[in-house]
């Protein structure tokens, strides 16, 4: 997207000229726009006269940096219980990774998903929906050292003031979560049809996911392999197969990592055609963690193995515990993944939160910025 300089010279003189600002983060000087995808028209429930309402459609958030110098842009998908907020200021108010991003001259685009927060929720279509509480909130976001459900969490250091409810950031964190969707399988379909429609629109992309939301970059980069450029996944949802460390341990993600279909070479008819065992090396019980790979020789997933893909363990979250297994059952499935955890490039103390933790922009540096410099050419 083109914008005139004429539009944006006089701004960043306002900008900067204001004394109420200086106190602030200055940011990085852009223009936002917003707009809908994927919205269906469907029958009012309990109607058959001609009323309608839309549904599916995902609320997308446009950032324009004043100087783009990347040619690609950067879309980033939020997780559970989360929206688009994620990625803007922290809930202290410091600068976010889009704003970082914005800076190295990238445009970003941000989404809520679908039946979620801005894209909207319909009574009678979409599922049920139910919220994290504060208690889930502070054991496994911000505060876990305080409830120790994992070993890793008492490295937990970099969360911003004492993560529980009361505490001023914290609750300005909590405020932001929302109501989600129940079923992964319903928000990925509606992902899937509403995002790739995105792409379609907005051309090839550097995707960013989050836990939850790391489905649905292996899920797009099957849909739509040629606008995906590379995979930026900050610790996934996983392990293949089946939910781990928090019981109960149900069956999870049939597809391996995805809980809709996506191709596998050779082809399955249906999930059951994946045969897979347990990989001893990297199941712990005592962990929680049952680690399940394909029987040899594995499957491939034949979409993905032109996109290059980072995978971002943290030091003290959750996912340090089976993000190992996540990126065995990629890598022999063929994924080029990159497993950077954060510990062994000198940055410690994080937990899954960590793109609003205190050293947001550390890693927005050394580890987002750094992989696709070397990646994207
Ligand atoms: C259709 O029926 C609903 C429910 O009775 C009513 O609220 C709505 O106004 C009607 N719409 C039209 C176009 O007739
Ligand atoms: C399982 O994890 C626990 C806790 O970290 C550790 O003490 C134990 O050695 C692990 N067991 C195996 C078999 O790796």
């Amino acid at each position: 997207m083109l914008i005139p300089l004429s539009f944006l010279l006089p701004l960043q003189l306002l900008f900067t000229a204001s004394p109420s600002l200086q106190t602030q983060p200055q940011g990085t000087l852009h223009r936002r726009e917003y707009f809908y995808v994927g919205e269906n028209y469907v029958n009012t429930p309990g109607t058959n006269n001609g009323s309608q309402i839309a549904a599916g459609q995902v609320y997308v958030e446009h950032l324009v940096p004043a100087r783009v110098t990347q040619s690609l842009p950067i879309l980033m998908i939020h997780g559970h219980g989360m929206t688009g907020t994620n990625f803007l200021n922290t809930p202290d108010g410091r600068l976010g990774w889009a704003d970082y991003l914005m800076a190295a001259g990238f445009e970003i685009y941000l989404i809520d998903q679908p039946s979620r927060a801005r894209s909207a929720w319909q009574m009678g279509v979409d599922g049920d929906q139910s919220d994290f509480d504060t208690t889930y909130v502070a054991s496994h976001f911000s505060a876990p050292e305080k409830f120790n459900l994992w070993p890793q969490s008492a490295l937990h250091t970099q969360w911003p003031g004492n993560g529980t409810p009361g505490d001023p950031i914290f609750d300005n964190f909590y405020a932001s979560t929302m109501p989600s969707l129940n079923s992964d399988e319903e928000s990925s379909i509606k992902v899937k049809a509403a995002v790739g429609k995105l792409l379609d629109n907005i051309g090839p992309v550097i995707l960013l996911t989050h836990s939850q939301s790391g489905q649905y970059g292996w899920i797009l980069g099957d849909f739509k392999p040629s606008l995906v450029k590379t995979i930026i996944a900050v610790e996934p949802i996983g392990p293949p197969f089946i939910n781990a460390v928090f019981p109960p341990l149900t069956p999870a993600r049939p597809f391996g990592m995805t809980e809709i279909p996506i191709a596998f070479s050779p082809p399955i008819s249906s999930a059951s055609d994946l045969k897979i065992e347990v990989n001893p090396a990297l199941t712990n019980a005592s962990l929680g963690t049952t680690c399940f790979r394909q029987v040899n020789p594995p499957r491939q997933m034949v979409n993905l193995v032109g996109i290059p893909t980072l995978l971002v363990t943290s030091q003290a979250g959750y996912h340090a515990i089976y993000d190992d297994c996540s990126v065995d059952f990629l890598t022999e499935a063929g994924v080029p993944v990159t497993h950077v955890r954060l510990e062994d490039v000198g940055i410690f103390g994080n937990g899954h939160m960590m793109f609003m933790e205190k050293n947001n922009l550390e890693i927005a540096e050394k580890v987002v910025l750094d992989w696709i410099q070397r990646t994207i050419h």
